[in-house]
């Protein structure tokens, strides 16, 4: 139940964000400090922990074991549904806050504010249905008079890393599965983005978990090591780059979940009653909301030859259109990428496509970190545009005769996170179902879809495991068995 609530005010960030260690507000004398990704400048500090508190952050996680797996179910629903009013009341100031510490559009920061609120409700509804089973043990002579039972308990401690472009709700998905499983955690949020963590640091601090059943800092990753390492640590789950892999080498015995990222790729089958336009609406969406920094956006289209001129057509003056500005603007589509070192490393892929070939059907010239919507064609295949994740407002259009061969073509990627296919024919919505290497297909829009309670996750290089609240629970909890031997009657 909630102890206390704070006012949360709306307008403007915070002068300094405290660190949580074991559910209290810290405030070291290390500062972090956070850019308003539109202006450049300073926009508010954070505190900035050192590897001494995470290693007092796990140690109290570690210690708040039994009292988590204590807290019942009905008040673990508690604290999360706690967190859904909060969050609703402060929706404003949330969107704010991932509009000015990641330059995400407005729009798309109400809607991830949204969003965050739905992950929190799954959980709450979760988290008084954790179940088990029976197991039937008599099956010969030898074990009559057994019966068996399987219960879900906490898994223990878990770490998590979250990336920059959802600062609240990828940092929801590990958060509000752990609170409902009972585990107690210690998370670093992305040094660029921390603050949407610490405000819902901030809300869990205004509830009654356990002691030391959270900890948010702000760290260096060097710092964080012991996130990956520590063998009080049950469960690792990151959200970030292709690094994700290292970090599995270094945990040792621990259960790893990793989310690594994609380039997804979109079919549109011939189909000639296909509604192009909506085809073209959802396509715009899927490759350029948030300036296309999300794992699931577009960043292959894949038309079959009956459709591709008139697409190509449609798609290249829609994106020519796209408003690109301050993301604090109710118009602003296209808002900055997180930094100007990822600008630079996407326009130097445009470019060396272009060299190779590719033609620019939209886009233009970069401006700092400002990166307009970009549509190519006849990208190489073996360019790192082609190749690599793009995680920019940048999407490569090409045909395809065959619709197997598309598949081919999708599966030819080194990852496997979404797909998105439009097609009219039920055989070739299955056969995509069927053969796409991918942990998700979305017939009849994008791969860049997704519903909070979906399994969430991929395959070959995109990740290990999946999320979405349910599914994180079971990850985040482990099967113990009763056995009953009943008294010889
Ligand atoms: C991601 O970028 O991994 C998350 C995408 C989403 O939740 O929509």
């Amino acid at each position: 139940m909630p102890k206390k609530t704070s006012s949360g005010k709306s307008g403007a960030l915070a002068k300094r964000y405290p660190c949580y260690l074991a559910n209290r507000p810290i405030q070291p004398n290390a500062d972090l400090e956070v850019l308003d990704k539109y202006s450049g400048k300073v926009a508010t500090r954070t505190a900035f922990v050192d590897a001494k508190t995470v290693d007092q952050a796990i140690a109290a996680a570690f210690a708040a074991r039994e009292a988590m797996a204590a807290f019942t179910p009905d008040r673990r629903r508690d604290v999360l549904e706690h967190c859904v009013r909060r969050f609703g009341e402060r929706a404003e100031e949330l969107a704010l806050a991932l509009c000015i510490e990641a330059g995400k559009p407005i729009h798309d920061a109400r809607g991830e504010v949204t969003r965050l609120i739905d992950t929190f409700r799954i959980a709450a509804a979760e988290a008084t249905r954790i179940e088990g089973e029976t197991v039937e043990l008599q099956i010969s002579q030898r074990t009559r008079g057994y019966r068996g039972m399987v219960k879900r308990v906490p898994i223990g401690v878990c770490s998590f890393i979250t990336p920059f472009n959802f600062p609240l709700n990828l940092v929801a998905h590990k958060v509000a599965p752990a609170i409902a499983a009972g585990c107690p955690f210690v998370l670093k949020p992305a040094a660029k983005t921390p603050v949407g963590a610490l405000i819902i640091g901030e809300v869990l601090a205004e509830t009654d978990l356990p002691e030391g059943a959270f900890s948010i800092l702000a760290c260096s990753n060097e710092d964080a090591a012991a996130l990956t390492e520590d063998d009080r640590i049950a469960l690792l789950s990151f959200t970030g780059g292709l690094v994700g892999w290292d970090l599995k080498a270094r945990a040792g015995r621990k259960q790893v979940t990793l989310e690594l990222g994609g380039n997804a790729a979109c079919i549109v089958d011939a189909d000639p009653g296909l509604p192009l336009d909506d085809v073209v609406e959802r396509l715009v969406f899927g490759a350029y909301y948030q300036s296309g920094q999300s794992c699931i956006s577009v960043q292959h289209i894949l038309a079959h030859r009956d459709v591709y001129e008139p697409l190509r057509r449609k798609l290249k003056a829609r994106v020519g259109k796209l408003v690109m500005g301050d993301p604090r603007d109710e118009n602003t589509f296209i808002g900055p990428v997180i930094d100007e070192a990822a600008a630079r490393r996407i326009e130097g892929w445009v470019e060396a496509a272009r060299k190779g070939g590719a033609k620019r059907l939209a886009g233009g010239p970069r401006e700092g970190n400002m990166l307009p919507a970009t549509l190519m064609e006849h990208v190489p295949a073996g360019s790192d545009l082609y190749r690599q994740e793009v995680f920019g407002p940048v999407a490569c259009l090409q045909a395809f005769d065959d619709f197997d061969a598309a598949l081919d073509t999708v599966n030819a990627s080194d990852f496997g996170l979404q797909a998105g296919v439009f097609t009219a024919r039920l055989d070739h919505a299955m056969r995509a179902w069927d053969r796409l290497e991918v942990g998700g297909v979305v017939v009849g829009d994008v791969p860049s879809f997704r519903v909070d309670n979906m399994p969430y996750g991929g395959v070959k290089q995109s990740g290990l495991g999946r999320e979405g609240v349910k599914y994180a629970i079971e990850d985040m909890t482990e099967p113990r068995l009763l056995v009953i031997r009943d008294a010889p009657r």
